[in-house]
């Protein structure tokens, strides 16, 4: 491997392949990876890009489907130094948004290492390195690196890996079973009675799309959720709630948004729709919770084309049992029931990982570093980025500096990108 320096001072090391990165490693090549990768280029700092996937946003390419729209506008979903195209609608589509990520990552000659998934990172206190262990997997071939570096930064994202519920019976349901990262169009779906799982974005959004398909989908809502209109006379529900933020606390905003929901959306308790009893916004703050934006799928709801279920109890003999008591028949079940980080499986750093990252947002002990937990989505990545950038510039400059005093015997080879 030619472009690799092998450590000599630790036994242990002979057993992998060791690559010291100069500068950061990012873990991750979806919107925030790259946005930091940018920012870092943008700071003069060199670094290197772990992706799992073969390619970059992996998420946006493999795992959502083919309606797919952003729901804010397009001004709040950019990443830093590099707007959308002029020509772009003001909610872009999927596929214009991974042109746009492609042409990002042209533009700022970001060249992931694909095909690295990282098992484990850890940081060594007498080194005072991080050490990234990594499986790139070529066909039935397996190769272990590790990845030498002084800054980590986690960018994997709170949606890496699918959340599956255990629901009695489910693993006996002789019909499909799918969760929403496989669904792309319901044209398979056409005639059949498909139980969609969940109520956030993905479960109204696919229930919408089943019913414009000719199937009759039937939604299981167990608790309570937050559904606004997508716009209010005309301007982004988002955009108002952040304009009204810079003048009025929250829960007046709050109040104002259940206001505007109901007028433009009427009372949808009726529908088997309850809402929580705190506002969306504190909903968002203290639980974490995504309101729903609706784009369409309450109108098909009050015709009656999509029926709101409860909880479910089990299944069986092809049918499904809801905790109250009715039973119905069921072709194919569409589990719309989140995601989840997968960085505490992986991560060895005791701070990490509350709901948020860590408990300053980007910026961990260390040396690591943490772009798109906030659950602000993709302009909370933005700042995230441009944060640590700065950060980690700052600190690369002030190392720079030290360095051209001293003499240094470098007889290694380093590789990160720049
Ligand atoms: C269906 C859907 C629609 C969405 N729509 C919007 C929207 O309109 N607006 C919005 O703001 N947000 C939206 N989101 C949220 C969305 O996840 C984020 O906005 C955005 O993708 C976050 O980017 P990210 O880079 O943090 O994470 P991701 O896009 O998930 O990218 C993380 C990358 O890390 C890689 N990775 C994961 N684990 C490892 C590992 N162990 N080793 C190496 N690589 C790894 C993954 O393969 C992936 O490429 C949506 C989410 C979903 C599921
Ligand atoms: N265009 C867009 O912008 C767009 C589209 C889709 C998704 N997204 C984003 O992607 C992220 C993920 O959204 P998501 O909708 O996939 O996930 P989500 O918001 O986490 O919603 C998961 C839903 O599944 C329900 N659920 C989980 N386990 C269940 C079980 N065993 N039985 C019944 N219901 C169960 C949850 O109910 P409880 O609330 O009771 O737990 C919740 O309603 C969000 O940030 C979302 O905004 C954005």
């Amino acid at each position: 491997m030619e472009d690799m320096f092998r450590l000599v001072d630790c036994e242990e090391m002979f057993s992998k392949r060791c690559i010291w990165v100069n500068g950061p490693v990012i873990v991750g090549a979806g919107p925030s990876g790259l946005a930091t990768a940018a920012c870092l280029k943008e700071q003069g700092v060199p670094f290197m890009v772990l992706e799992r996937a073969e390619c970059i946003a992996s998420l946006w390419q493999k795992r959502t489907y083919d309606r797919l729209k952003l729901h804010l506008p397009k001004h709040f979903c950019q990443l830093p130094n590099f707007p959308f195209p002029q020509h772009f609608p003001e909610y872009p589509s999927k596929n214009q948004f991974i042109d746009y990520l492609q042409s990002y990552a042209r533009h700022f000659d970001i060249n992931p290492r694909f095909n690295q998934c990282v098992q484990s990172a850890r940081y060594d206190e007498i080194s005072g390195l991080w050490r990234v262990k990594t499986v790139a997997t070529c066909g039935s071939v397996k190769n272990e690196f590790e990845y030498i570096c002084r800054w980590l930064v986690v960018a994997t994202g709170e949606n890496a890996e699918c959340v599956m519920p255990e629901i009695e019976g489910l693993g006996e349901f002789k019909g499909d079973v799918i969760h929403a990262c496989e669904y792309k169009c319901g044209e398979r779906f056409k005639g059949k009675k498909v139980l969609v799982v969940g109520c956030g974005n993905s479960g109204m959004e696919l229930s919408l799309d089943l019913s414009n398909h000719n199937a009759s989908p039937s939604i299981v809502v167990r608790s309570s959720v937050h559904v606004l209109p997508r716009e209010v006379f005309g301007k982004s529900t988002f955009e108002l709630a952040t304009l009204m933020l810079q003048w009025l606390p929250l829960w007046v905003v709050d109040k104002i948004l259940l206001v505007l929901a109901w007028l433009v959306l009427g009372n949808i308790g009726k529908f088997g729709l309850k809402r929580p009893s705190e506002g969306p916004l504190l909903w968002k703050n203290t639980k974490g919770k995504t309101p729903v934006l609706d784009i369409g799928t309450l109108e098909k709801i009050r015709s009656g084309d999509i029926k709101v279920v409860p909880a479910i109890k089990r299944f069986s003999d092809g049918c499904v049992e809801l905790v109250n008591g009715e039973k119905q028949d069921v072709d194919a079940v569409v589990l719309a029931t989140g995601y989840r980080s997968n960085v505490p499986s992986w991560l060895q750093e005791g701070e990490f990982f509350s709901e948020n990252g860590f408990p300053d947002g980007w910026k961990g002990k260390v040396g690591v570093y943490a772009v798109g937990f906030t659950r602000r989505g993709l302009s909370g990545a933005s700042f995230d980025a441009i944060k640590i950038a700065g950060d980690i510039g700052q600190l690369w400059k002030q190392d720079t500096k030290q360095k051209k005093h001293r003499t240094i015997a470098c007889h290694r080879r380093c590789i990160s990108q720049f």
